[in-house]
């Protein structure tokens, strides 16, 4: 929890960027008791914002945090320079374009405080390539969330080729203050790590669906039924060194690696893209989920805070 109203060293938040992952954001370090301003340009933004705090919410609740006076310390800038004049941390969530990036971070470095950290939510572009944009690419770092970040616990923390040790350790504390689990990157890859999982396990889930081998429902069901729960509590590494018995990943390797190696050698060859038949295929099929995205959404919430409630992963566990 917060210590004198400060996580980390960090009280005030500049949150840029008010969609999808700016808003989430904001809630938690609202729900952890640091003051948030948050900039967006975007007409309304204030309202959609603050519909996205009051849907989260409930799960912030469910996590253990107090909610009762979650919106008391946010504040609505529209204007970037202005909006980071008193931050201890900017955390950028804007478009996914680099110019737009290079354009908001030019704004945020000439007018935040010299000591500010600097963090962004980018889904992939390393921070090399955004902090060209920067007198001194020492202080930007990814701060990687998965969303929704007031969930989710991983950050993935990305430093640039010039980002300082110093911004590092900063943002790994302040994420580990905050609650989330923190992992550091040792080379800095497109996509980083979570994201290129996911493409890669994605890719042969398009492939399997556009084959016919399963519908879209009965592929989540079986991930959920197996891989899904299996990774929730020991991940690939660990799951197949136990899939080797006594001999551990060795034996493991030497026993079903060669299957391994034909079936790599196989999906290689596969064609997947989404094609305009792909598309049409998979978007049919979205009416077997049997809700809205909003319903979806909230059910999954639900089930995920369960999770993290038997894995001890709550604020008040
Ligand atoms: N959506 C995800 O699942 C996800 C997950 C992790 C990280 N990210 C990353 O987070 C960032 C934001 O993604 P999102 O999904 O929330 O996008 P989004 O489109 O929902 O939100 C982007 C917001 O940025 C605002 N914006 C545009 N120009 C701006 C400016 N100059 N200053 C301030 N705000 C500006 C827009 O008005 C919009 O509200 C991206 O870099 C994305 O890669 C997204």
């Amino acid at each position: 929890m917060s210590e004198n109203g400060s996580i980390a060293g960090i009280r005030h938040a500049t949150v840029v960027g008010g969609g999808v992952i700016g808003a989430s954001w904001a809630a938690l370090f609202l729900a952890r008791g640091l003051s948030v301003t948050l900039s967006d340009p975007q007409p309304g933004i204030d309202e959609a914002v603050l519909g996205h705090i009051a849907e989260a919410a409930p799960s912030l609740a469910a996590l253990g945090l107090d909610t009762s006076r979650l919106t008391a310390h946010l504040a609505f800038e529209p204007d970037l320079a202005t909006a980071v004049r008193s931050a201890d941390l900017v955390q950028e969530n804007g478009p996914e374009r680099l110019e737009v990036k290079h354009a908001m971070w030019r704004t945020i470095e000439e007018n935040a405080p010299a000591g500010a950290l600097f963090a962004t939510s980018t889904s992939g572009i390393p921070a090399t390539e955004i902090a060209t944009a920067l007198t001194d690419p020492g202080r930007l770092v990814v701060g990687h969330p998965f969303n929704p970040p007031h969930l989710v616990p991983l950050v993935e923390v990305v430093p640039g080729e010039r980002t300082s040790r110093e911004t590092v350790e900063r943002a790994r504390a302040f994420y580990r203050a905050l609650g989330k689990r923190p992992q550091v990157l040792r080379k800095e890859v497109p996509g980083f790590v979570a994201n290129r999982l996911q493409s890669a396990i994605f890719r042969e889930c398009v492939y399997l669906v556009s084959e016919g081998v399963v519908t879209m429902q009965e592929l989540d069901d079986i991930v959920t039924s197996s891989i899904g729960q299996r990774w929730a509590v020991a991940g690939p590494f660990r799951s197949f060194h136990l899939g080797g018995g006594e001999g551990g990943l060795p034996h493991f390797m030497s026993h079903l690696g060669v299957g391994m190696e034909s079936r790599w050698a196989a999906m290689a060859e596969e064609q997947v893209a989404f094609d305009e038949p792909t598309r049409r295929l998979l978007t049919e099929q979205t009416a077997d989920f049997g809700g809205t995205v909003g319903e979806l959404a909230a059910e999954r919430d639900r089930k995920q805070i369960a999770l993290m409630r038997a894995l001890g992963e709550t604020f008040d566990s």
